[in-house]
């Protein structure tokens, strides 16, 4: 059995009044049969992690540099995100994809620094609005995930998440159709790649405008475990909306 995560992405957003919303969903899950993971800021990381300790919820990094350390000015290693206390980092966004050049190897060798590291790497993939009208999101998909995703994977170390560009941050969302058949095909190659154990192990979050009111039927969707949510992770009273309908599902 796969354990159910909601994931939120602050992206660059927050500051330190934000972390009394970490507080109060702290509060609201003091047990939880599902993972609940923050990604704040990371200027926000150390104090985030102190705000959730000895709580259920988790916190994550956006990025990590795939050295170790040395003269990278400005990044941060995955042992730096690991020190502050994160257990998660959200790798290949489609942002840092777009606003940072990142390709597919640089995507694979941060997850493989992170999972070095002990972190779980979050990979994101998902295809351009002209990438599923041309029909190609499945080609698309494949080649992001066997470019980004390392050979060291686990179901431990390893959650991947679909993020259609197009659906990101805009209010519009694929058909559960569209949701379920890109799931089923990440799955099935995850299944291929690494064997049906470890395929069948690695959980993966849908992303891309989940709102308290569209989540229920998106946790419906076969091979979805869970939500990698940006805007609506922002404020706990939406977060927790979908919280609850994951932990229903
Ligand atoms: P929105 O939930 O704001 O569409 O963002 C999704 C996302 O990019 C999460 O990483």
């Amino acid at each position: 059995m796969r354990r159910k995560l909601a994931a939120g992405n602050w992206k660059m957003n927050g500051t330190t009044a934000a972390l009394s919303e970490l507080e109060a969903l702290a509060r609201a899950y003091p047990t939880s049969s599902i993972d609940v993971l923050i990604c704040p800021p990371a200027t926000l990381l150390h104090r985030a992690a102190e705000v959730v300790r000895d709580t259920e919820v988790t916190v994550g990094g956006q990025n990590c540099h795939a050295a170790t350390a040395g003269a990278h000015t400005g990044d941060i290693s995955a042992d730096m995100l690991v020190d502050a206390g994160a257990s998660a980092v959200i790798l290949g966004h489609s942002e840092r994809r777009e606003d940072h050049g990142e390709q597919n190897e640089d995507v694979r060798a941060k997850a493989r620094a992170a999972m070095d590291a002990g972190l779980k790497a979050i990979i994101c993939v998902g295809e351009s609005l002209e990438q599923r009208e041309a029909a190609n999101t499945l080609d698309i998909i494949g080649g992001q995930m066997s470019g980004s995703i390392p050979d060291q994977s686990t179901g431990e170390n390893l959650i991947v998440a679909y993020e259609p560009i197009w659906a990101i941050g805009t209010g519009k969302v694929p058909t559960l159709n569209e949701i379920g058949e890109v799931h089923d095909f990440i799955r099935n190659r995850l299944e291929r790649r690494f064997g049906e154990g470890v395929g069948r192990s690695v959980r993966l979050l849908y992303g891309g405008s989940v709102k308290p009111s569209n989540a229920d039927e998106i946790f419906g969707v076969s091979n979805v475990d869970g939500a990698l949510v940006g805007g609506a992770s922002l404020k706990t009273r939406d977060f927790s909306g979908i919280v609850d309908a994951l932990l229903k599902a």
